[in-house]
C-alpha cells in the first residue's frame, strides 16, 4: 500500500489541480496549500488541506502542519505561480517583486520548510513547475516573467545539489503555453493545441517515479516550433 506524501502549492486550478488528480488516483496522499482553504473541492476531503499564500510567507506553518498530519513528506510540488506580461525596463519593482516571491521566494521556503522530513524519506523528490521561460527569453514581453523563471530553474539545480546526498531529487517542468487560465489570459494562441495540464502531470508524476539512480534535472515542453528548446 502506498504511504508517500506530497505538499502540492497551486492545487485550487490549472497544473496543480491536475497533477494533484492524478496523484490521488495513483494512491499518493496530499497536502494541499491553498489561499482559500474553505473553497477545497470536495474530493480532497479524505486528504490534508492547509491555508497558504506566497505573500504571507506561510509556507513553514503549512509544512509543519502536513508533518504533524501524516508524519512524512516525500515530494514538494511547487504549481503556484504568477505572470506579469511585462519587458525587463517597463516592468515595476513592484510587479517583479510579486513574481519573484510567488515563483521563487516561496517555493524555496516550502522547500526549506520540508527539508528535513525530505531527507528522511531517502528518495525525497521536488517538482518545480518553471517554464520554457526558465530556458530561453522568447519575446521582449516575456522579459520580466523569464527573469523569475530563470531563478526557479536555478533554484531546482540548487535544490538537486543541496539534497543529492540525501536522495533528493530535484526536477524543473518547462513548458511554453498549457491550457489554463494563465495561458488563456495572455495569448490568442487556440487552447486544443496547447500542452494539456493532464499532460504536464504525467511528466510530474514520472520526475515522482524513476528511481534515485535515474534523476532528471529538467523536463522541457512545447507545443509550437521552437528554434531549441
Ligand atoms: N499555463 C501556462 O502556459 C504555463 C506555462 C509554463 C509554466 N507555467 C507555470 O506553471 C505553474 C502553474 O500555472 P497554471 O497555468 O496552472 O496557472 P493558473 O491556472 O493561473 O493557476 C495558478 C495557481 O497558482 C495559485 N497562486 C497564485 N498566486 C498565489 C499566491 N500568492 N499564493 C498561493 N497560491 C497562488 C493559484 O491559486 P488561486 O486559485 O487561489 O488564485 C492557482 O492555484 C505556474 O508556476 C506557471 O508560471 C504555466
Amino acid at each position: 500500500m502506498m504511504d508517500k506524501v506530497a505538499l502540492i502549492s497551486g492545487g485550487s486550478r490549472g497544473i496543480g489541480a491536475e497533477v494533484a488528480g492524478l496523484l490521488a488516483d495513483a494512491g499518493w496522499r496530499l497536502s494541499l496549500g491553498l489561499r482559500r482553504p474553505e473553497e477545497a473541492d470536495a474530493r480532497w476531503r479524505d486528504h490534508h488541506v492547509a491555508p497558504f499564500d506566497a505573500f504571507e510567507a506561510n509556507e513553514a506553518a503549512w509544512a509543519e502542519a502536513a508533518l504533524a498530519h501524516y508524519g512524512r513528506i516525500d515530494a514538494v510540488i511547487c504549481c503556484a505561480g504568477i505572470i506579469e506580461v511585462q519587458d525587463v525596463i517597463s516592468v515595476s519593482d513592484d510587479a517583479l517583486d510579486a513574481m519573484l516571491e510567488v515563483n521563487v521566494k516561496s517555493p524555496r521556503r516550502l522547500v526549506r520548510a520540508s527539508w528535513d522530513a525530505l531527507g528522511m524519506s531517502g528518495t525525497g523528490r521536488v517538482v518545480m513547475l518553471a517554464s520554457l521561460s526558465g530556458k530561453r527569453v522568447a519575446s521582449a514581453a516575456s522579459g520580466a516573467y523569464s527573469m523569475t523563471k530563470f531563478s526557479a530553474v536555478a533554484l531546482t539545480h540548487g535544490i538537486r545539489q543541496a539534497g543529492w546526498d540525501k536522495g533528493v531529487r530535484a526536477t524543473a517542468i518547462c513548458p511554453s503555453y498549457v491550457n489554463t487560465d494563465m495561458a488563456e489570459a495572455i495569448t490568442d494562441f487556440p487552447a486544443g493545441e496547447m500542452t494539456q495540464p493532464g499532460d504536464v502531470a504525467r511528466m510530474v508524476k514520472l520526475a515522482l517515479d524513476l528511481p534515485n539512480t535515474a534523476s532528471v534535472a529538467e523536463m522541457a515542453v512545447t507545443c509550437q516550433r521552437e528554434a531549441s528548446y
